[in-house]
């Protein structure tokens, strides 16, 4: 498929969550984020307010509606905290819009030209799965923090990064039997393609199970695992995302690092809470992966998981959900030539996620 437009990679994560001011604070203070731009009632904008926070190349845009009337509330009410829209940066979002609105995508916003003193930029957007959207960004004209409509904003307290450079992958949970056409639709809409599948052989545990399709871009820039329960015998945790998230949305966003150590060190200091991993999942490690250059204790010591496939290894850790409700959360990944997603890694983890399911009671 001739696919007449670039995805370059994830412009931004927009988050619709109830009190954004704060939110942007946990984001900086745990994850090392710095909050660049601001949108709200002294700019101008009446029915919203967002800040957006930048590490490296990863953008964060946190929304929050300023009146009961907003149509944001909805979102809100359903979903709690929770990822709006993943944007993808684009060279043409007016090709973007009318390739994928042709293949059969519903339009939740047509191409429109906003500009300011720092130049042009086109955005328009379409209707993903459940209430999730992609919004196309061509910014290629524009010099600005963010986008028109945005002012700089400077927080008093100095963000220190903890080494975060750019969003590897994201996941999309779908309920029951909707895993298969969720990617025929990317296939069909985005001329994506398969990349990776795993069955529910490759991730179950005693007791719970998934499947996952990886869909990828012409360029890899936009990988994006797609997942399902499946029947295992107690509620797997993309069911209990389902319950809790009111439908298929984000599960998690993995970001990547060039030192997992010291980016883990960094965000454990700063009290990110992550999975436990067995003290027993280390004395097997080098049995299963071979050597890797990192020290096995300092792992274990951190919880960093590793995995390998035939171009390399990864090594890999998983937050709690971050969000009251047992939905969003985040993964922290340092590739070394491997191009999976830790299928290895997936039985250990998975256990570690029942443990925190039975203490919900969703188990
Ligand atoms: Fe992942």
């Amino acid at each position: 498929m001739k696919i007449p437009f670039t995805i370059s990679g994830t412009d931004h994560v927009h988050f619709i969550v109830g009190n954004a001011k704060q939110a942007g604070h946990y984001y900086q203070t745990q994850f090392g984020f710095e909050p660049v731009a601001y949108r709200g009632l002294e700019t101008g904008e009446r029915e919203f307010v967002s800040y957006v926070l930048q590490q490296d190349k990863i953008r964060l845009v946190l929304t929050t509606p300023l009146s009961a009337d907003s149509k944001l509330n909805e979102h809100l009410r359903l979903h709690g905290d929770g990822v709006r829209d993943m944007a993808f940066w684009v060279d043409d979002a007016r090709a973007a819009w009318e390739f994928t609105t042709g293949n059969g995508a519903v339009s939740v916003q047509e191409p429109a030209t906003l500009s300011d003193e720092n130049g042009r930029v086109v955005t328009a957007a379409v209707q993903t799965y459940g209430d999730t959207i992609h919004t196309f960004v061509e910014r290629n004209e524009y010099s600005g923090i963010f986008l028109p409509g945005y002012e700089m904003y400077k927080s008093t307290l100095k963000a220190k990064s903890t080494g975060l450079k750019y969003i590897d992958h994201f996941v999309g949970n779908q309920p029951e039997n909707k895993m298969q056409e969720v990617a025929e639709w990317y296939e069909k809409v985005f001329g994506f393609t398969r990349f990776w599948t795993v069955d529910d052989k490759d991730i179950s545990t005693e007791f719970t199970a998934l499947r996952s399709i990886v869909m990828v871009n012409d360029n890899m820039r936009i990988k994006m695992p797609i997942n399902r329960p499946a029947a295992g015998l107690r509620k797997s945790q993309i069911q209990e995302f389902v319950e809790f998230y009111n439908g298929p949305g984000v599960q998690h966003i993995a970001m990547t690092t060039d030192d997992i150590i010291e980016t883990v060190r960094q965000l454990r200091a700063n009290g990110v809470e992550f999975l436990p991993t067995p003290r027993t999942y280390y004395d097997v490690l080098e049995e299963r992966v071979g050597k890797i250059d990192e020290d096995i204790d300092t792992l274990a010591e951190l919880g960093i998981l590793v995995d390998r496939d035939e171009f390399g290894y990864m090594l890999q850790i998983f937050t709690k959900p971050v969000e009251d409700r047992p939905t969003l959360f985040y993964e922290i990944i340092q590739r070394k030539g491997a191009e999976s997603f830790g299928k290895g890694n997936f039985k250990a983890l998975f256990e570690s996620i029942e443990r925190e399911q039975a203490r919900r009671g969703n188990l």
